[in-house]
């Protein structure tokens, strides 16, 4: 690990304690912020399913990364690489139009009021609860960031190739637990994934040149169909085979073998993290009580910096370049 990267952990992780969020810090200046925010999301969902499941992803990319301030979604500027083409995100993060339109919404009932940060944790939350999973109350009285960090970014988010050790360790430096992090991998009984993360695991997990042995066979077949050693490798598969509805079918799959990242499947090979795995294929509620519990914490995540309601949630409200914080 580098001294970058440790350092950073560091600091969110003592900041943390210091955040002022609250369930009911817009009741006064904006009291239908979250009406409005899950009405957008209703919109989406008819539109396009998916999307739902690519603005919950923002919470963990942008809450992980400096914490929940909304840096992920300033774009580029000739000064400041910002967080949207880091390895992680580039070609794969995708729906910032929905926050665009939430926040456009959000203008014109409470202008300059709700932070673009609140509107990816009210966001995640609705498109949780609109796909059939579980509902609950955020804390709010987030700031935007004035700047953003690829580099960042780089340091911290996970690869796909990830196994279960290195995610608790990841995981537990911004002091969520074993049980959190399986919880939270859950967030994969929604969506896709490209062919390109997980190629490696069909053709040379490893480096053995040879497939992960743990993918069950008949589902191995499957995915070489869909990823052929020449495919377009932006060719997206399900993350779970129930891929609209939020459920605990992604534990199911798990435990028959039929994981579709290294990272998802790791979580059933590795004894440290097996039993959470075992019991939320089991029971689902015991699965949705640590998601939101897990949700929370993440949201939670903050470090002390100066901060913003952005207007527009691409650029900060001066106009001006930022220059990137590390
Ligand atoms: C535990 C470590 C994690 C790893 C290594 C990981 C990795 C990934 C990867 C590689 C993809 C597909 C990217 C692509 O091929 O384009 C993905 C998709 C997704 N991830 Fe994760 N993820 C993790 C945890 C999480 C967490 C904590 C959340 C949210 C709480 C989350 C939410 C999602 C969602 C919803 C999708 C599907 C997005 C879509 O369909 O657009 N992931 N993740
Ligand atoms: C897990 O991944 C880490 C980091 O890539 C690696 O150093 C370690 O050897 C792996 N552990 C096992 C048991 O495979
Ligand atoms: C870490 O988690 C524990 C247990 O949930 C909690 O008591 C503690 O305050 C947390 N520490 C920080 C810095 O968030
Ligand atoms: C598999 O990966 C190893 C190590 O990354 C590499 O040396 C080898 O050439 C790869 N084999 C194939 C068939 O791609
Ligand atoms: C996926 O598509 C993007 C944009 O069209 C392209 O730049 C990129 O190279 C493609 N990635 C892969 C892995 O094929």
């Amino acid at each position: 690990m580098s001294p970058l990267f440790s350092l950073f952990l560091l600091h969110i992780i003592v900041s943390a304690a210091g955040a002022q969020l609250q369930p009911h810090y817009y009741s006064k200046s904006c009291p239908k912020a979250e009406a409005v925010v899950r009405q957008v999301m209703k919109k989406a969902l008819i539109r396009e399913p998916r999307s739902l499941a690519s603005v919950m992803r923002f919470q963990f990319h942008d809450c992980f990364v400096n914490g929940c301030d909304a840096s992920l979604l300033l774009d580029d500027t000739p000064t400041m690489l910002g967080e949207k083409l880091a390895l992680a995100n580039i070609n794969s993060l995708r729906s910032y139009e929905v926050v665009d339109e939430v926040k456009e919404a959000l203008e014109k009932v409470c202008p300059g009021i709700v932070s673009c940060a609140d509107i990816i944790i009210m966001a995640s939350k609705d498109a949780v609860a609109l796909t059939g999973g579980p509902d609950w109350k955020v804390k709010l009285g987030r700031l935007d960031s004035l700047s953003a960090s690829q580099e960042a970014s780089d340091n911290v988010m996970p690869s796909p190739r990830a196994n279960a050790s290195f995610l608790i360790d990841l995981f537990g430096k911004f002091n969520l637990s074993v049980k959190d992090l399986v919880a939270l991998s859950g967030s994969h009984s929604i969506g896709q994934a490209r062919c390109f993360s997980i190629m490696f695991r069909l053709y040379n997990q490893s480096g053995t040149g040879r497939p992960d042995p743990v993918i069950d066979p008949k589902f191995r077949g499957k995915l070489n169909k869909l990823c052929p050693l020449n495919v377009d490798q932006n060719v997206t598969g399900d993350l779970d085979a129930t891929p609209v509805v939020f459920d605990n079918q992604y534990f199911k799959d798990l435990v028959a073998g039929r994981g579709f990242l290294n990272s998802d499947q790791t979580l059933f090979t590795f004894p440290e993290t097996r039993a959470f795995v075992q019991l939320f294929s089991r029971d689902q509620h015991e699965f949705f009580k640590a998601f939101v519990e897990g949700m929370i914490k993440m949201g939670d995540l903050q470090v002390e910096q100066q901060g913003e309601v952005r207007r527009n949630c691409r650029v900060v409200n001066s106009g001006l370049p930022v220059t990137p914080r590390t």
